[in-house]
């Protein structure tokens, strides 16, 4: 027989009565009614004492807890004792099991609005909105030139941006010795193709792809060896305009180019064009607008001339017609190329036009 059961009953009843509530200590302060416990306690801390509790239940109010064995002992004491026994053992039992109940009762309801809190969602606060993107300026005034040339009957023409020096110099007439096949001003592979440095490369594709007659743009990169400062870039963009057909003049390409600045800038806009070299073209010429910021008055855009240089244009040279598979004694043809980037610096008012390729969104973001 061990000590405890060989105490006198009341005594057993005490000590059991003690050794729960040393035990229920830590879970007291759930079970007071007027002051409940702070809500601080977190979900799992409030499971974990959930399922302590449950043990401490077990342990004191459970079969083999001693105030069983109490209850079983009360018809063994002596008669006399035993109405005022058994109170102490029913009291007893009462207190500890509204003790614990109510200790229960405050962890599962703070557990179950704990629950609620972290699943609620508060459909007041507003959504993320997605970022939203927007076309590169180069893109939008790409575009621009695009939907003016498909509207004159144009066809749009996308081709490769690594040449074989045939398409790159040969058949464009431009001769062996030209400084502009040079290392120093071509980019070059390894493997000895050249990086388009004009968009004129696809006027020779579409004559051998569609034939004549025809009339296409071709927007796209180019890539010379220049170095970078405020008005060049070793890649930028460039639109090539050709075409071909039966007794095409320089009128029709004076035409061309004035309605398409007309179209681009404003009715008022004048066009002038001056003499000029390009291999590929007899006769060349370059041409300029009146500035679209001044009207030709002068001002910092155009630099006080009036005009803005724009590109430059000529009658197919009949060797490039000839070399692509056209005929030039049926068909004559003119042809254009002009720069996006500096045309894009002009419109927006950009003194830089490194800064479109820095990708930086801050800049960016005032096109949208
Ligand atoms: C040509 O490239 C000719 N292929 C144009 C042409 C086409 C003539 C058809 C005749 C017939 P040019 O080298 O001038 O021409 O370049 C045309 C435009 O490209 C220039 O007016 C300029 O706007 C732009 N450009 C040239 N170099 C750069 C550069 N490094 N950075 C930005 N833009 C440039």
């Amino acid at each position: 027989m061990t000590d405890v059961q060989n105490q006198d009953p009341k005594t057993q009843v005490e000590a059991a009565r003690k050794a729960f509530e040393q035990e229920f200590g830590r879970f007291a302060a759930f079970a007071e009614t007027s002051a409940p416990v702070s809500t601080s306690l977190s979900l799992s801390d409030a499971e974990t004492e959930q399922r302590a509790l449950a043990e401490v239940r077990t342990r004191h109010l459970g079969k083999k807890s001693a105030l069983a064995a109490s209850k079983k002992m009360i018809g063994r004491v002596a008669a006399d004792e035993r109405a005022a026994f058994g109170q102490l053992v029913q009291q007893n039992e009462a207190e500890i099991t509204a003790q614990i109940e109510q200790a229960e009762q405050f962890l599962k309801s703070h557990i179950e609005s704990t629950r609620t809190a972290r699943e609620a969602l508060d459909v007041t606060l507003p959504g993320r909105r997605p970022r939203r993107g927007h076309l590169h300026p180069i893109t939008v005034v790409r575009e621009r030139i695009e939907d003016i040339f498909v509207s004159l009957g144009y066809a749009i023409e996308d081709d490769r941006e690594i040449e074989t020096d045939f398409y790159n110099f040969d058949a464009l007439n431009i001769p062996d010795n030209h400084p502009a096949r040079a290392p120093q001003d071509t980019f070059y592979t390894t493997d000895g193709f050249a990086l388009r440095s004009q968009t004129s490369t696809v006027q020779i594709h579409a004559m051998q792809r569609r034939g004549a007659p025809l009339r296409m743009i071709a927007p796209g990169r180019v890539f010379r060896r220049d170095t970078p400062d405020a008005t060049h870039n070793p890649m930028f963009f460039q639109v090539e305009g050709l075409c071909v057909d039966r007794g095409i003049t320089m009128a029709h390409l004076k035409g061309t180019v004035a309605e398409f600045l007309r179209r681009m800038f404003g009715v008022q806009t004048v066009t002038r064009f001056r003499p000029s070299y390009f291999p590929f073209t007899e006769p060349s010429a370059e041409f300029d607008f009146s500035c679209f910021k001044c009207a030709g008055k002068g001002c910092r855009i155009c630099k006080n001339s009036g005009w803005i240089e724009l590109g430059g244009s000529g009658m197919v040279h009949p060797n490039v017609l000839r070399g692509a598979g056209v005929d030039p004694q049926e068909f004559s043809g003119f042809a254009f190329g002009l720069g996006i980037d500096r045309m894009v610096a002009l419109m927006y008012g950009l003194d830089d036009i490194r800064l479109l390729f820095e990708n930086d969104v801050r800049f960016l973001e005032q096109f949208d």
